[in-house]
């Protein structure tokens, strides 16, 4: 365990000459502020706060203060838009949070080789909408895309609902400039797309949740945009007749969705109440969302009536077509609030993150059925089930005195359950805080040792996001 410096009067006066003081801030609301993510303050047994809060303008700002942070002992824990879900930016040993609000610039679209370059505090959406004003695409699609920073996509190796089609984050980063605690620059990866010259750092550095070094700026790659899209919002009975169907699209079909998303019913009735809004269909046991894209009018519409009736074959209650902007936008609304409806419905919660072959999913929510049963809990379960990608709710009645020991039980279950279905811990949302006790449930004695022999590699003096993942 190493003994960090706490964030002295001097310490803050000589990050305000590092950076000029209106991009230091110590005020208490905002401290408060910026020391939380959407896990929740209530998941923790105590309260995390930075002392001091700097915002970077540049490289240099960020390169400055990780060697200053360095010399002097005093952790520095970076932080995206707070919309994590594993405690990654929580700053688990106080001293300085480092938030990337001001270096949110766009550099870069490049059209001869389809790249888009940007600071990592550029808004998912952002990137988006700059890709599609020149026809292209970005194809990183967190649910959280209107707020999340693409820094912290790369540093969670944000998933998404792509993922299917066009993997997750790190499969469209091509090159990252990378500052290590020492405050050395760095560049990992280029505008290429192939590269066996040496290992590959830019895969090391991309879902590393801070702990290695901090990115400054990322090159993603873009891809043509399809012009036409159309979602399918399929209902059916039970949860098995939907996941029944999601092998048998790719295989008869011969189709790779652009998205293959479920939501079973308890997250309907939640985010039907969050938003006040309905569903067709809002009682079935599941509902499966099915985006296709093509260029092509006939030929999306011949794949999209193939699909429907497979759809029709495996149980479906009703095939709905939603080929124009006012109803896709409905089921897109009503799919991407649901991690917010709990957010403010629930103060007692866990959101999990597991993934299994997508075989075993009927059999993976067997088990959450059971934990709930056995811990009297409630929960919703919904994703990315193209990826086996489960998001699973847990939930625990507000007038649960001892809810944190219902959850953890029931975690513990869960996870032994995934790992024996061949699954794993978390898809897309990372370990950071919230699964480090349970990491060593998934990896083993050698796997975790190397992972924090790379931690000293690149951080020995164990300043930089201290406290996650693996302990040191
Ligand atoms: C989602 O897919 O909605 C996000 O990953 C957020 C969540 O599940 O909590
Ligand atoms: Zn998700």
């Amino acid at each position: 365990m190493t003994a960090y410096s706490a964030v002295t009067r001097e310490v803050v006066r000589d990050l305000e000459r590092l950076l000029g003081a209106h991009n230091v801030a110590v005020d208490p609301e905002k401290l408060a502020s910026y020391s939380r993510d959407e896990v929740g303050l209530q998941f923790w047994d105590r309260e995390y706060r930075a002392e001091v809060l700097v915002f970077p303008e540049s490289t240099g700002h960020v390169s400055a203060v990780l060697a200053y942070a360095d010399s002097r002992r005093i952790p520095v824990t970076p932080r995206g838009a707070g919309t994590g879900l594993s405690g990654g930016a929580v700053p688990a040993f106080g001293g300085i949070v480092m938030a990337f609000d001001r270096m949110n610039r766009i550099l870069d679209i490049d059209l001869e080789n389809l790249t888009i370059t940007a600071e990592p505090g550029v808004v998912t959406a952002e990137i988006q909408a700059a890709a599609a004003r020149h026809g292209l695409e970005y194809v990183g699609d967190p649910c959280s895309g209107d707020a999340s920073f693409i820094g912290g996509n790369v540093a969670e190796n944000a998933g998404g609902n792509k993922v299917i089609k066009y993997g997750t984050t790190g499969a469209n980063v091509l090159a990252l400039e990378v500052v290590l605690p020492s405050g050395k620059v760095t560049w990992f990866g280029g505008k290429r797309r192939k590269d066996v010259t040496g290992l590959n750092l830019v895969h090391l550095i991309v879902g590393s949740e801070g702990i290695l070094g901090v990115v400054t700026r990322v090159v993603l790659k873009l891809v043509p945009r399809q012009e036409k899209v159309v979602d399918l919002l399929v209902p059916f009975s039970t949860v098995e007749e939907a996941i029944a169907l999601v092998p048998r699209v790719m295989r008869e079909v011969k189709l790779i969705p652009s998205s293959l998303e479920f939501m079973d019913r308890n997250s309907l009735s939640i985010v039907s109440r969050y938003l006040g809004s309905r569903l067709p269909y809002q009682e079935a046991g599941a509902h499966l969302i099915i985006q296709l894209e093509g260029n092509d009018e006939e030929v999306l519409s011949d794949q999209y009536e193939r699909v429907g009736d497979l759809c029709f074959e495996n149980g479906a209650l009703e095939v709905f077509v939603a080929d124009n902007r006012n109803f896709r936008d409905q089921i897109w609304k009503t799919r991407k609030n649901i991690a917010e409806a709990i957010i403010v419905l629930y103060t007692k919660y866990a959101k999990e993150d597991l993934v299994v072959p997508t075989s075993k999913i009927p059999s993976l929510l067997e088990s959450v059925s059971e934990a709930c049963r056995r811990y009297s809990l409630e929960a919703v379960n919904y994703g990315h089930v193209g990826d086996g990608n489960i998001h699973v709710n847990l939930l625990v009645d507000e007038s649960c005195e001892d809810w944190h020991e219902a959850i953890e039980g029931a975690r513990r279950d869960l996870y032994l359950a995934t790992r024996e279905l061949g699954g794993t811990l978390s898809g897309e949302h990372g370990i950071g805080l919230k699964r480090k006790a349970y990491l060593g449930m998934f990896l083993d004695d050698t796997q975790l040792e190397i992972i924090r022999g790379i931690k000293r590699v690149f951080d020995p003096n164990l300043i930089l996001n201290p406290g996650k993942i693996v302990d040191l």
